[in-house]
């Protein structure tokens, strides 16, 4: 009979035997579950003492079906980060920068006699924070460092990236895949979101209509991140961002991905599910303090499309995502995972009190991100 507890060392002994696969020096020690990402199944992995030990990852294949092409990008990007930090004297690229550890076999991920796929990184110490900077200068590391990322990526040698998700945050795709849910309307929500249908069709002819004309006139496209989640960057002990992690969506993309969605997370003052939408506001001392450390890195980088675009992008950005909670509300709620019933469409409804906050503060932003821009104090 299996008893939790057999199951447990079960489960131990299983992912132990995953770890040995992999080039770690040392006998894995111990394996646990770790941290608070919502798309993989990640581990820290304790190795003897001495050993930093590592991160074990069970890749979601449901969201990255191409584990090898995913990985590939990985690689690249990691390497050529690492090469970049390696000129930067008192750098540390073994903090700076995930490291992939490779299996025995010197692939860069593992499969196991279920047909799961595993990958592994080095463990890098960090003091753990919430989903939300908690001071000022969080804030402003946080802004570094994605913007020090954008900078390291920027001569990254061909041939392009692989697109993990396919045009993951582009508003005429997320557009047409909300017309389809609302059309179908299959468990019959449609009525109960009905404000939330409104708010976004009012919205979506500024939205499509904005980011084509800022691609006809020449946006660039870059090395992105696109999840550019507080909680994607550790801090050392003392509060400097140290490093960026959650490579699986760095692809071709426009800086107003990376900007427009480091906004809307990091500088919300609620939860993002909070079920009160009077509570999400435009926290300004994030957003300032963010755009005071990511211009401060980006200076001479970003062209003057692009900086004329920032604060367009975070209303952007809080509307993509606030559509994807919606139409996966009306679809029956098979992307994100839901606690409670409605789940979704009160993450929707924070999302846009977020972004009808910041239309109420558009000018006040502007003048913030045009004074950095000009290398003026705020
Ligand atoms: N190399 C690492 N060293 C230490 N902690 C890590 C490392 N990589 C990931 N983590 C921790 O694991 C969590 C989940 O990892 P992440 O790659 O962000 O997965 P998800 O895509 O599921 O969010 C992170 O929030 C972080 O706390
Ligand atoms: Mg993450």
């Amino acid at each position: 009979m299996t008893t939790p507890n057999s199951k447990n060392a079960a489960d131990k002994h299983r992912l132990t035997g995953i770890a040995a696969g992999f080039a770690n020096s040392g006998a894995p020690v111990d394996v646990q579950i770790y941290g608070a990402g919502h798309i993989h199944e990640t581990f820290r992995v304790q190795g003897e003492k001495g050993n930093p030990g590592c991160i074990l990852q069970r890749i979601n294949r449901r969201i990255f079906p191409d584990v090898p092409r995913l990985m590939e990008n990985i690689v690249r990007v990691t390497e050529h980060m690492r090469q970049r930090l390696a000129a930067v004297t008192g750098s540390e690229p073994d903090r700076e920068v995930l490291t992939v550890i490779p299996t025995r076999s010197g692939k860069s991920h593992l499969i196991d006699d279920e047909g799961e796929c595993w990958r592994c990184f080095r463990f890098i110490e960090h003091r753990e924070l919430g989903a939300r900077p908690g001071t000022p200068g969080q804030a402003r590391e946080a802004g570094r460092l994605y913007g020090r990322f954008l900078n390291m990526l920027a001569d990254l040698p061909a041939p392009p990236l692989h697109e993990t998700i396919p045009r993951f945050h582009d508003v005429e795709r997320r557009l047409a895949d909300f017309q389809l849910a609302l059309a179908a309307d299959p468990l019959r929500r449609r009525a109960a979101a009905a404000a939330e249908v409104a708010f976004s069709s009012e919205r979506a002819e500024e939205m499509q209509g904005t980011m084509a004309e800022a691609r006809t006139s020449g946006l660039p496209w870059r090395v992105t991140h696109n999840d550019t989640k507080f909680n994607n960057i550790l801090f050392d002990a003392r509060g400097r961002g140290l490093c960026v992690i959650d490579l699986d969506t760095v692809m071709p993309g426009h800086v107003l991905y990376d900007f427009g969605d480091a906004i809307r997370s990091a500088a919300n003052s609620a939860r993002e599910d909070d079920p009160d939408p009077q509570r999400s506001r435009i926290d300004m001392a994030v957003f300032r303090n963010f755009c005071a450390g990511y211009l401060g890195e980006l200076e001479g980088r970003l062209t003057p499309l692009e900086t004329v675009h920032l604060v367009f992008a975070a209303r952007l950005m809080t509307f993509v995502i606030g559509l994807r909670f919606l139409t996966d509300y009306l679809d029956g709620d098979h992307y994100f995972k839901v606690r409670r019933p409605g789940h979704n469409l009160q993450r929707a409804r924070a999302q846009f009190a977020l972004l009808a906050d910041m239309e109420r503060r558009s000018a006040e932003m502007e003048t913030i991100v045009s004074r950095l821009a000009a290398g003026k104090p705020v």
